[in-house]
This record gives C-alpha cells, sequence and structure tokens, in this order.
C-alpha cells in the first residue's frame, strides 16, 4: 500500500509552461489511490485546459472565486477544509510574490490563506526570475510562515537558458509529500546505510554475486530521509535510480564497500547494514577471459573481511548498529548468534526460503531481535517494514539518551 493511498492532495497549478508536467503528476497521484482536486489560476487555463485535469483527476477543476451555482458556495473554506495537504506545482514568481504577501485575490490564493494544513510550493520560473532578489525574499518569507519548498531542478529551460527554475522531478516532490504524513523522529541524526549485493570479479566478463535487488535498502533510505534523517546510502550494484535528498555512494565489490563505510562510519550515529556482502571472492581476479576447457574449473576463493563484525568492533560510544540476516532455517537461534558474535543493538532476520519475502521482491516478513528479546512482524511493503525497524532504532536511541553525538 502506497502512503499517498486515500490521501486528500489540493494541487494548485498557476501559469507557467510546466503545468502539463502538473498533468503527469496527477496521474501518478491518482495511480497511487490519492484523492486529487485540481485548482487553477486563470494564466494557467491558458498553458493547460482544465479539462485535462478534471480527466485526470475524476474530479471537477476550481477556477473562479465567484462562480455560479454548478460550482460549490464558500469554495475557498471549504476546499482548504477538505485537503490534507496543497501542492502548489509549477508555483510561478507571481504566486509566490502574491501568496508572500497575503494576497486573496483569487481562488487558489484564498484556499491557500484559509488552509490549517501543509502547503508545499514546487517554483517553476526563468533562472534570472528565480534568481532575482525579490523572488529569494518572497520564498524566505514563505518559508517564514512555515510553507514547504521544493527546490527547482537546474537544467535546460523551456525559455532555451540553463539554470534553476525547472519544476522539480516528481520523485522529489512525492518524498516531500510523504515526508509530510511521517514522524520526524530521526531529525538531527546522521545514518548510514548499505544496500544490494557486491559483485566479485572473477574475469573481465564474470562475476560472483547474489539476488539482492537493493528494494530492502532503498526503502530503508526513503524511510530515514522522510522522518528527517541525513542519510548516506551505500549500495552495491541495483537498477534502482537514486533516492532524492541523500548522498548515494555506488561501489561494486566488498572491498570497495568495506573501504567507504569504514570512511563515514565514525560521523553517524546509526549504521543499518542490509546489503547482502559477499562472504566471499576468488583468489585472483584474471586479466584474461578464462577459456573453457574440457575439464571442470577449479576456484580458489578467499575470505572478504566481514564489514559488519569490523563494525561492532570499532563502534563510537552511543552509536546503534543494526544488522541483518537472511537465513533458512533456526531464524532465532541464528540471529542471536549473530547478534552477540558482531555486537549488534538489533538484528533484522529474513526468512529467505519465502515466496514474498527477502530477496528481489516487494514485500518482507522479518523478526527483530535485540538485547531484550524478539518481535515477528507480519509480512509487510518493504517501506512499512523499513518503518518498523526505524521505530526500534528510535526506541533504542531514545534509551541511550541520543548520546551519540
Ligand atoms: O535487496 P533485496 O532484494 O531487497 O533483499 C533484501 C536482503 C534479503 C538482501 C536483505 O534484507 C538482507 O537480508 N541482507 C543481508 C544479507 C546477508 O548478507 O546476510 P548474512 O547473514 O550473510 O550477513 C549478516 C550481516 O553481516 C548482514 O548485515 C551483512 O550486511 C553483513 N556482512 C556479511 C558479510 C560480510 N562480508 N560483511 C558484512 O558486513
Amino acid at each position: 500500500m502506497s502512503s499517498l493511498q486515500g490521501k486528500r492532495i489540493l494541487l494548485g497549478v498557476t501559469g507557467s509552461i510546466a503545468a502539463y508536467k502538473a498533468a503527469e503528476w496527477v496521474r501518478s497521484l491518482v495511480k497511487e489511490e490519492a484523492m486529487v482536486t485540481v485548482v487553477m489560476t486563470r494564466s494557467a487555463e491558458r498553458f493547460v485546459a482544465p479539462l485535462t485535469f478534471s480527466a485526470l483527476s475524476g474530479n471537477p477543476v476550481y477556477r473562479d472565486m465567484f462562480a455560479d451555482e454548478s460550482e460549490r458556495v464558500m469554495a475557498h473554506i471549504n476546499l482548504s477544509r477538505e485537503a490534507d495537504v496543497i501542492l502548489v506545482a509549477p508555483a510561478t514568481a507571481q504566486t509566490i510574490a502574491r501568496l508572500s504577501m497575503g494576497l486573496a485575490d483569487d481562488l487558489l490564493a484564498t484556499v491557500i490563506l484559509a488552509a490549517r494544513v501543509p502547503v508545499v510550493f514546487c517554483p517553476a520560473m526563468n533562472s534570472n526570475m528565480w534568481a532575482h532578489p525579490a523572488t529569494q525574499e518572497n520564498i524566505k518569507r514563505l518559508q517564514h510562515f512555515g510553507y514547504h519548498l521544493v527546490h527547482p531542478d537546474s537544467g535546460t529551460l523551456a525559455c532555451g537558458d540553463v539554470g534553476d527554475g525547472r519544476l522539480p522531478e516528481w520523485d522529489v516532490a512525492r518524498e516531500t509529500l510523504l515526508a509530510l504524513f511521517e514522524p520526524d523522529d530521526l531529525i538531527g541524526k546522521k545514518v548510514l546505510i548499505t544496500a544490494g549485493p557486491t559483485r566479485e570479479p572473477l574475469d573481465p566478463v564474470r562475476f560472483l554475486s547474489n539476488r539482492s535487488s537493493g528494494k530492502m535498502g532503498f526503502a530503508l533510505a526513503r524511510t530515514a530521509r522522510r522522518r528527517g534523517a541525513e542519510v548516506t546510502l551505500i549500495t552495491g550494484p541495483v537498477s534502482l535510480p537514486d533516492p532524492p535528498c541523500m548522498e548515494v555512494i555506488r561501489v561494486t565489490t566488498a572491498e570497495d564497500m568495506e573501504k567507504m563505510v569504514m570512511s563515514r562510519a565514525s560521523a553517524v550515529q546509526v549504521i543499518v547494514k542490509s546489503a547482502a556482502v559477499a562472504d566471499f571472492k576468488p583468489a585472483a581476479c584474471q586479466v584474461h577471459k578464462i577459456k573453457k576447457t574440457s575439464q571442470g574449473l577449479h576456484l580458489a576463493l578467499e575470505k572478504n573481511t566481514d564489514i559488519l563484525k569490523k563494525l561492532g568492533e570499532n563502534r563510537k560510544h552511543g552509536q546503534i548498529l543494526v544488522g541483518f540476516a537472511a537465513e533458512s532455517r533456526d531464524h532465532a537461534g541464528e540471529g542471536l548468534r549473530k547478534l552477540q558474535e558482531k555486537n549488534l543493538d538489533l538484528i533484522v532476520v529474513n526468512d529467505i526460503l519465502g515466496t514474498q519475502t527477502g530477496f528481489d521482491v516487494e514485500t518482507n516478513q522479518v523478526t527483530l531481535i535485540d538485547r531484550k528479546g524478539s518481535a515477528v512482524l507480519p509480512l509487510l511493503t518493504k517501506e512499512d517494514t523499513a518503518n518498523r525497524i526505524w521505530d526500534s532504532v528510535v526506541s533504542l536511541l531514545h534509551k541511550r539518551g541520543g548520546d551519540a553525538g
């Protein structure tokens, strides 16, 4: 289930060429079963017809403060009361200026002024207009009022100029919306998460690896960010795109991962090692492709460093260390053994034999084991599983008094 399911989103569309992209956003929201109502300014209608938004949202589009009986009496009050969040996208320099002055000169402005729900602005405009001190002052005023801002993207704009001013990507705006519905209990915390498999090269074309898709680790990274953490994600080779608003470091081998993890470990308060690191690597990587022979091939393997164990031996005072365990039997016993052996605070044990759990699926069913006991979680999406892991981490941080600065 998406966390946007059932959420009432009021989308304010203003007069920018990027208005057509907002139509795509409506499609994405509806796909996640959010309930979308669109309010358009007069100039937005010059770029996209209201019919487009009503067809995509399945709801009437509101445009006029003084509409006839076919629209609603006191539309501005009702619309602001019926939304869980207001998203203004694209937000033009003109709309940003009007709202920064508290002007209530059209339906969208009055809805926003009357609202008691979070408002998110996604600006889109020419880069000089964005950089103008007046716009920057107006943006500061909006933020001072408690409104949220998704910074515009950089790139080539519709006018041909290059710079800041493009409507942000949907994924970035979506993460901002999702964060509004999550607790902000990881604010001020730096977390390091590892994800995906590692690849251990055998020759120029072959490697040893495993079936990890990175989905569990990426879900941990996104959910931590939504809860306010500053996230560093170190991932082995996966086909997932970089999650927004965090540092993403891509590595290949266990040795690369070890170097990156150890270089960042002392700066963070929480480490979660969900990566499926190869335990062994070929003793030598051949420079040339290994030729087929009539006999079989005997591979000499050597052990990789156990990164998690090394972290457990070297961790700083107060740091929370979370490991994963991929097990096919004696889950509780193996989990407890790894918790103690690697000096962890929490271990997340996956059952890798289930068809809906573990490697390369959308869901997971895990057991959380800490030093006080264990909890078996139901089958959940990987994002919901990640949130349950963060709940446990937050409670461990509280018990520790958050002194891992
Ligand atoms: O990526 P997905 O497709 O979403 O699948 C998720 C997952 C099944 C890969 C993930 O949830 C998971 O179980 N990750 C750990 C897999 C694993 O390597 O388990 P393990 O029991 O072999 O290792 C135990 C712990 O030691 C893990 O935290 C692992 O990161 C760590 N380890 C292992 C070997 C090594 N050389 N260095 C390590 O740090």
